[in-house]
């Protein structure tokens, strides 16, 4: 059974329960994080912290703990799981109002939710045959550098690329490659990695930022430029990144192939580095 950690207690999943008059379920008011832990260790949660604390300050809500509190809470939520490897989803409203208002009253105690979900692997037939995308308009807000919970453009997005037949849909904003729905988007032209800078209109994802530094690693360029859309058509791979896909090949975009339309070689090695990145992490983790 699944264990929930809500407002400073454990309980089952299935019976954690918040109040309708949260801010998080009536406005959407409250940031989240989604950390991944490989052999029972959390990856990278330095850099998660610092995120959750950016997207914490940038809507003003206090943060409820210190680095060590969550530092524990992510440690206890693996110890009450069974899974080798697990995705942690730590979500922070700006907590209960009585009255509905769009001002936040002072004083209000932050929800602070977490629990875990197994972290399984893409199947391997995903990895082979990869994903086809299709480019649309980027209907969000000005401060997607913000993990907000209000994901229903994200949603309404996704959505829109499985209608038209295809697995997921790449942002633009004018006439730029944004990110995915839930991802980060890197292309491959020739030897040489380039992704969108980070600016408040894209999430800064943690798996953006361990890849670029592994590429860079190996030798392989890397920059941090705007793509137009005719650059995203011609390259030679496009990959989408988050902590739960790690990197995922797109092998069609807009209906035309990448590159040779199948998994690309630059994305190849990229897996096998990232994954000796982890390996190497998870060996010198020290507690
Ligand atoms: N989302 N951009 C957006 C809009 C995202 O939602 C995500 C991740 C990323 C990648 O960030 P990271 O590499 O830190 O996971 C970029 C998570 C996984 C989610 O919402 O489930």
């Amino acid at each position: 059974m699944q264990q929930a950690w809500l407002n400073g207690e454990w309980c089952k999943l299935d019976e954690a329960r918040i109040s309708p008059l949260d801010r998080g379920f009536l406005f959407g008011d409250g940031v989240y994080e989604v950390i991944p832990v490989y052999n029972r260790k959390v990856f990278a949660l330095g850099p998660h912290l610092k995120r959750l604390q950016h997207s914490l300050s940038a809507t003003r809500i206090p943060n409820p703990y210190t680095d060590d509190d969550w530092r524990k809470l992510c440690h206890d939520l693996i110890q009450r799981h069974p899974w080798t490897n697990q995705s942690l989803y730590i979500q922070v409203t700006r907590g209960l109002q009585p009255k509905r208002d769009h001002t936040p009253e002072n004083c209000l105690v932050p929800t602070v939710f977490a629990y875990s979900n197994e972290l399984t692997p893409l199947p391997e037939s995903l990895l082979q045959t990869g994903i086809r995308c299709i480019t649309v308009e980027d209907i969000r807000w000005m401060r997607c550098d913000i993990k907000a919970i209000t994901l229903l453009p994200n949603i309404m997005m996704k959505m829109a690329a499985q209608e038209a037949g295809a697995d997921d849909a790449i942002l633009m904003r004018n006439g730029m490659v944004v990110e995915g729905t839930a991802s980060n988007v890197m292309i491959v032209e020739s030897h040489t990695l380039v992704t969108p800078p980070l600016d408040h209109c894209l999430l800064g994802g943690i798996t953006r930022q361990v890849l670029l530094h592994v590429a860079k690693e190996s030798g392989l360029e890397v920059k941090e430029e705007p793509i137009s859309l005719l650059r995203l058509h011609q390259a030679d791979e496009i990959w989408l990144t988050s902590s739960t896909k790690e990197a995922l090949p797109v092998v069609e975009i807009d209906g035309q192939a990448v590159g040779k339309g199948v998994p690309g070689p630059i994305w190849k090695q990229m897996r096998a580095a990232y994954a000796a990145a982890k390996k190497r992490f998870v060996e010198a983790y020290d507690e």
